[in-house]
């Protein structure tokens, strides 16, 4: 309870200092977004952070084993072991839980579309590991009271608006939403696509109403993921004839790169990757950007691991693997360590982390292993990892953004397959 009222006290710092350039359709049928990164400065623990990644990806493993869910008390419990391992954090009263480690709160991608007509703009988090589309509504309520500074869907305000009188409930590895189902009418890269299906959330967790940057989220994966049967936004385009083939690529913006990415739909963007090293590989057959892990090294030197699938999910923070995994991989990291389930290494490693898919070899920036923002490095040089350990025993890591950031990563439903490239 005490550690759920600290979550809802931390306070969210937005920054948004990206320079987008416009959005655009290509002559082959390619729509071109920026994505802009959305950094949640949230005053909340790294460890704490961490372990929501964790809770995340433990529901999406339940959900692609068709298994059941873990239950929010068991997601609950797990945020408080975590937090039971911080040393300070009882001493704590308020959300001034930074200054020791190392803060990085985690960070969405998202873009701008517009809905309704007249038409408003929304930003819009994209999410490769779900599979609804939804906006906050005005009707938004979050713990009963406001769903504080966004923009909000207002039905009343739009003559397109069409109410499906159906309701629509997600619950994510953190967060949920619950609302309507509507059509409406959607602008996409200057592209007008009348009667498109979404949510409008009328009740939103406080992931989503503490993130000012962001109104609603769209899920990328694969059809037969989300709550509801509508099929994802890709294939929605693809049937329009809007693009050739439900593809969806993702430049995924990082700070080093000065915050410029893009998502492409229908196609790859070739401006954003070295062909020399692109690789397409089969999907498993479940909804979920799920590929064959042939490897990983570090430092040039081949580290043996139990698994041998990446679960691909841009909404995943970190690269998550099973425990022993975890060890294997930071055991070749100089001044690695490891202690009540995570582990940390040094805030300046040059170690070289790359992950083999398709055959191919694709490097870590060493920087893209470390957390905390430079300001909030750790004085004794010891950074948290952002490599970390999902809590069950599987074969599959969870590739997130730490190894997503640096590749240029691209998913055709029509092909089931993930292209992989170098990022430039
Ligand atoms: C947070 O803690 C730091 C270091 O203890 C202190 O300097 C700062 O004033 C505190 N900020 C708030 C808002 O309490
Ligand atoms: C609401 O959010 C917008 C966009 O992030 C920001 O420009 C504006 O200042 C915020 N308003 C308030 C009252 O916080
Ligand atoms: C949708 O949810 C609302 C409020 O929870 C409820 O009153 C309504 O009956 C639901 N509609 C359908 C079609 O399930
Ligand atoms: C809503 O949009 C879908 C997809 O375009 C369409 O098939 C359906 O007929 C629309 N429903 C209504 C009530 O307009
Ligand atoms: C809103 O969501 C919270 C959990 O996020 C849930 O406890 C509550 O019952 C929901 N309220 C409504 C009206 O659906
Ligand atoms: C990928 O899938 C296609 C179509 O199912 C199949 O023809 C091809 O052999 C597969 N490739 C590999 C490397 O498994
Ligand atoms: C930092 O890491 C080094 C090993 O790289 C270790 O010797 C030292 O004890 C660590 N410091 C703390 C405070 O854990």
């Amino acid at each position: 309870m005490q550690l759920l009222t600290l979550i809802s006290l931390a306070a969210i710092a937005l920054s948004s200092n990206a320079h987008p350039t416009r959005a655009r359709r290509a002559a082959s049928n390619l729509l071109t977004v920026p994505l802009r990164r959305s950094e949640r400065d949230s005053g909340l623990h790294v460890d704490l952070l961490h372990q929501k990644q964790i809770n995340r990806a433990e529901r999406l493993m339940a959900r692609a084993a068709g298994l059941p869910p873990p239950s929010e008390a068991q997601l609950r419990a797990n945020l408080e072991r975590r937090a039971s391992f911080i040393p300070d954090i009882s001493k704590r009263s308020n959300s001034n839980i930074s200054t020791t480690a190392f803060d990085d709160g985690g960070h969405q991608y998202f873009m701008s579309l517009e809905l309704g007509t007249p038409p408003v703009e929304f930003n819009i988090v994209l999410d490769s590991g779900s599979s609804d589309f939804w906006v906050a509504s005005s009707q938004c309520t979050f713990n009963g009271g406001s769903c504080q500074n966004h923009t909000f869907f207002d039905s009343q305000k739009s003559s397109s608006f069409v109410d499906l009188k159906q309701n629509f409930s997600i619950t994510y590895g953190s967060g949920a939403a619950s609302g309507g189902i509507v059509n409406d009418t959607l602008v996409l890269a200057g592209v007008q696509m009348k009667d498109f299906t979404f949510g409008i959330a009328h009740n939103i967790s406080q992931e989503f109403a503490t993130d000012h940057n962001i109104d609603g989220l769209m899920g990328l994966a694969k059809a037969g993921v989300g709550i509801r049967n509508a099929p994802p936004p890709q294939i929605v385009m693809r049937n329009r004839g809007i693009i050739d083939q439900a593809i969806v690529s993702f430049r995924l913006p990082r700070f080093v790169d000065h915050n410029v990415g893009e998502v492409t739909f229908g196609g790859l963007d070739s401006t954003k990757f070295d062909p020399s090293t692109q690789v397409t590989i089969n999907s498993t057959n479940s909804g979920f950007w799920i590929i064959p892990l042939d490897g990983a090294s570090v430092n040039g030197k081949s580290v043996k691991i139990q698994s041998n699938t990446g679960f691909m999910d841009t909404g995943t923070t970190f690269l998550l693997m099973p425990e022993a995994d975890a060890v294997a991989v930071h055991q070749q990291i100089p001044g690695a360590q490891h202690k009540n389930g995570q582990f940390t290494i040094p805030c300046d490693t040059k170690a070289t982390v790359s992950l083999t898919f398709g055959g191919k070899n694709f490097d870590i920036n060493p920087s893209d292993l470390v957390s905390g923002a430079p300001k909030n490095k750790p004085s004794d040089g010891n950074c948290s990892s952002r490599i970390g350990v999902s809590a069950k025993s599987s074969t599959q890591w969870f590739v997130g953004d730490t190894f997503l950031q640096n590749v240029y990563f691209s998913t055709n439903i029509d092909e089931n397959t993930v292209t992989l490239a170098k990022a430039i």
